[in-house]
């Protein structure tokens, strides 16, 4: 086996046990501090993912980086079966509890253990960002969806009107660590949190991505104006 590549391996090793690790820490609170982070306004945006993913009784649809199962839950009511997928054992042990509906898998999306073309639709919510290779979870998705399927991306986005963007930034930077403390129990995750948001691509780009990945008529959606968007495309 070649230095670098062996050295590449242990290092998203590395990377891909401390994202768990963190995931691990905040999982008990976590949905409470997305919550009180939101003002409430995740619930709207779990509500549009499921509209734009159009989950029909009978399909099978892909929540990856899923953590306790929020984001899967909301598509029990539409007659499609959900399988909620995370790397985090600790979010997933939250999760059983939680949704103990639901038949969680532990699995990284980079390295997905279901065959080709198996799902009518992938989703993401809030995931696709702590991923250590965008384009590889991007094509790994692609790779087990069904031709025709569709993918949906929820992620914080760039907020559209610019007075309105610049509030939002000063909220993150200034808000979360006030906030935090008071529920978290790793207030390290969040600021990798604020430090990740800052740092992701906008719409534009994340849409150039998509297309880049193989995926077909790449689109979006702005929420909260822009503070989050959906992206959806087609295999
Ligand atoms: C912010 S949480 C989002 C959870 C859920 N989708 C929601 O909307 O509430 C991000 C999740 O991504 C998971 N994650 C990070 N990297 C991952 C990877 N490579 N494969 C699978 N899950 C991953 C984390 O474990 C964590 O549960």
């Amino acid at each position: 086996m070649p230095v670098q590549s062996a050295n590449r391996r242990a290092s998203l090793s590395k990377r891909r046990a401390a994202v768990s690790e963190m995931f691990d820490h905040v999982a008990p609170r976590y949905d409470l501090v997305n919550d009180l982070l939101s003002l409430g306004l995740d619930r709207l945006w779990r509500t549009q993912t499921v509209n734009a993913v159009e989950p029909k009784p009978g399909q099978l649809i892909l929540d990856l980086a899923a953590g306790t199962g929020t984001s899967s839950h909301p598509f029990t009511a539409s007659g499609a079966t959900v399988i909620p997928t995370d790397l985090s054992e600790g979010m997933l042990a939250v999760g059983k509890v939680r949704q103990p509906g639901l038949s969680f898998v532990n699995a990284d999306a980079l390295a997905l253990p279901f065959a080709d073309k198996t799902f009518d639709a992938v989703t993401i919510s809030f995931g696709l960002r702590n991923v250590e290779n965008v384009h590889a979870a991007l094509v790994e998705m692609y790779r087990v969806t069904k031709p025709g399927g569709r993918i949906v991306i929820c992620e914080f986005s760039t907020p559209t009107w610019k007075p309105f963007r610049h509030l939002y930034r000063r909220y993150l930077v200034r808000a979360f660590p006030v906030v935090v403390p008071f529920t978290s129990t790793n207030p390290v995750a969040y600021d990798y949190l604020v430090e990740s948001i800052l740092a992701w691509p906008d719409q534009r780009s994340l849409a150039a991505e998509l297309t880049r990945a193989g995926w077909q008529r790449a689109g979006w959606k702005n929420l909260s104006g822009g503070v989050v968007a959906l992206h959806r495309a087609h295999r």
